[in-house]
């Protein structure tokens, strides 16, 4: 079993450059389904779950080739509509390619994802925006079938602003007959990367980052094009969090401030000195931090995928926090490791209360979802002595070769085969 090891204590230093965003590249893999024609993608960082996007597509029948940071996708040889159960268990994100196929091919067949450790993630908003649109959808035996011949536009009120639900609902509705509306839509910029590079192929979306957004419908999509991702917000907000936590100075290249404005409000408020210029972070710690109140929201709110490395840092804090977890039911996981790690966390329903400690101890700690194995990382940075973290199986699906990058800020990190 992997595990990392890291000596913490060490003062970061040094340039990061952060990779392309997992969670724009998996909706927008997904969406090259829609188009009759090779293209490629640039910025794909190597990740697990874009290795499994990629499995999807190619069990759909399409050829995909990964070369360093490019991929080359051609669906013209897509030939199931029916996405294999083991991929729908392996990562939820899988179910991206549900509104690609049905917008395209008229059906779909799923096997239903399930829940996860940080909770349960139903579906229900995805399909009652497949039915809105026409589909007749049947949930049988743990199986979703989604089925039309076209679908056709119309207005969609989302009872909450489902990042996945808006993706799916966007990519049927761009082959529909006439228009849709989605109201209540999230605003994650990674909705607004997924309409520009639908757009570029052809498609008519207008309002993404707003709560409503509009697609006409197009009867195809075929160009050949290529298409750069956005940058990966959490990776960049996980290395701000790194730097003020290490009492560092880095700075974060490939990083698109407004991306993040949310995760630099909290550490300015904290005492972290932050100076933001076009496409660059530079964050400069300082020796204690206040401690915060935070709330996680939809975005522009305060990322719940930065909620359990805010509570790493806020452990070190001169004072009391209290965080909200408002998007998932389960996502405490890593406070029972960070208190093995001498934390002083209390958990009272959806809020934590941390009572800042002066030093964190290192221990070995296990990793049970993605940002919860980051946090473990962040504390091990910042702890006394050795830490271990396992569990990487998390980390290695969102965080490309996260332990290189800090090694070349200074940090005292390797892995362990
Ligand atoms: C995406 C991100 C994930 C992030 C999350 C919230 C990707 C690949 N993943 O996940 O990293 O943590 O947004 O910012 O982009 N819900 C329902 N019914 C539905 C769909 C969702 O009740 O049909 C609920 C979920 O249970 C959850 C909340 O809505 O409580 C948010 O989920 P959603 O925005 O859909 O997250 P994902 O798209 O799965």
């Amino acid at each position: 079993m992997e595990r990392l090891i890291i000596s913490g204590g060490v003062k970061l230093k040094g340039v990061v450059t952060i990779s392309g965003a997992k969670n724009a590249i998996l909706p927008i893999l997904a969406a090259c389904i829609l188009n009759k024609s090779p293209l490629v993608l640039e910025g794909v960082p190597h990740l697990d779950d874009v290795k499994t996007i990629k499995e999807v597509l190619e069990a759909l029948g399409a050829k995909v080739t990964w070369n360093r940071d490019l991929i080359e996708v051609d669906p013209t040889t897509i030939c199931s509509p029916e996405v294999p159960p083991a991929l729908m268990r392996r990562m939820r994100a899988s179910n991206l390619v549900m509104g690609s196929l049905l917008g395209r091919y008229g059906k779909v067949k799923a096997s239903y994802p399930g829940g996860c450790t940080i909770g349960s993630r139903p579906m229900d908003l995805h399909l009652k925006g497949f039915a809105a649109l026409g589909a007749r959808v049947q949930e049988k035996h743990g199986f979703i079938e989604a089925e039309a011949p076209r679908l056709k536009g119309t207005e969609i009120h989302l009872d909450f602003p489902s990042v996945g639900a808006t993706e799916n609902i966007m990519t049927a509705a761009v082959l529909a007959e006439g228009t849709t509306i989605i109201r209540n839509a999230a605003r994650e910029p990674e909705i607004v990367d997924l309409q520009n590079f639908l757009n570029k192929l052809g498609a008519r979306i207008k309002g993404a980052g707003l709560d409503t957004i509009r697609i006409d419908g197009v009867s195809s999509l075929e160009r050949k094009i290529s298409y750069r991702v956005i940058p990966d917000r959490i990776e960049t907000g996980t290395f701000m969090v790194a730097a003020a936590l290490a009492r560092g100075e880095v700075l974060i290249k490939n990083a698109i401030p407004k991306h993040v404005e949310p995760v630099t409000a909290k550490l300015r408020e904290a005492g972290v000195k932050i100076r933001e210029e076009d496409d660059q972070i530079h964050v400069t710690g300082v020796e204690r931090w206040n401690p915060l109140d935070i709330r996680t929201f939809p975005f522009p709110g305060f990322p719940t995928d930065m909620q359990p490395q805010m509570m790493v840092f806020l452990s070190l804090a001169k004072g009391t926090s209290i965080v909200t977890e408002n998007i998932f039911e389960n996502r405490f996981q890593h406070v029972g490791e960070l208190r093995r790690m001498g934390a002083q966390i209390h958990v009272e329903g959806r809020s934590a209360i941390i009572k800042g400690v002066p030093s964190l101890t290192g221990t070995a700690v296990e990793a049970t979802d993605l940002r919860a194995g980051a946090a473990l990382v962040l504390g091990g940075l910042a702890a006394e002595n050795t830490t271990i973290v396992e569990g990487l199986q998390h980390l290695d699906r969102g965080y490309e070769r996260l332990e290189e990058k800090l090694r070349l800020l200074g940090a005292d990190i390797r892995r362990q085969r």
